[in-house]
């Protein structure tokens, strides 16, 4: 059983794997009797962050949104995952101080050339013509986290990978069992 609530705030550009990794994580940790709530990016933005856009000002209130309800989950037992780009530092080092459970910043890191190949979108082509513009990466800037709790490589590790050392990190701080 977890002993307490905690937040995994995964961090990355655009295609680099936060949601996958969240989403394969989730029975893995359910199994281990944690309860676990996922806030993926596009989900939330058709729902608690509907109709803001991409500017700096509407990223961080969408991140802000976020960052409560993480708050709101994980002081009450449960691990939020939260799999936005979340791309500024300041807003990501705000909601970490908001969080009165466990903070755990998860760089997704992944080569821009190698999420521009997946392109699993198709958004990349777009924002590289053009017809998308402030995107995250190329017309649009994405600051890296200076001292995550973890970091994935996703274009060098597996997904098992990745996961595990998640879940390493977890037990050490006796998060999980
Ligand atoms: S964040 O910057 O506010 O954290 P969020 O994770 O919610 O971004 O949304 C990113 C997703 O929105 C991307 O994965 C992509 O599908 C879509 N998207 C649409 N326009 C943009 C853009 N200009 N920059 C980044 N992502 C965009």
């Amino acid at each position: 059983m977890s002993k307490k609530g905690f937040t995994l705030w995964f961090t990355g550009l655009s295609g680099s794997g936060k949601s996958t990794l969240a989403q394969f994580l989730t029975p893995k940790l359910r199994e281990l009797g944690v309860p676990v709530e996922v806030m993926d990016g596009d989900e939330v933005r058709e729902n608690l962050s509907k109709g803001l856009g991409f500017s700096k000002e509407d990223r961080d209130t969408n991140i802000r949104r976020i960052g409560y309800v993480a708050n709101l989950l994980s002081r009450n037992g449960v691990c939020a995952m939260t799999a936005a780009i979340s791309p500024y530092r300041s807003v990501r080092r705000e909601v970490r101080d908001g969080c009165k459970a466990e903070f755990v910043e998860v760089f997704v890191k992944c080569p821009l050339e190698v999420v521009e190949e997946r392109d699993t979108k198709g958004l990349y082509k777009k924002a590289r013509a053009g017809i998308i513009k402030n995107f995250t990466g190329i017309s649009d800037p994405y600051e890296e986290p200076e001292k995550p709790e973890i970091v994935v490589d996703t274009a060098e590790e597996s997904i098992e990978q990745s996961a595990e050392k998640v879940l390493e990190f977890l037990r050490s701080r006796s998060l999980i069992g």
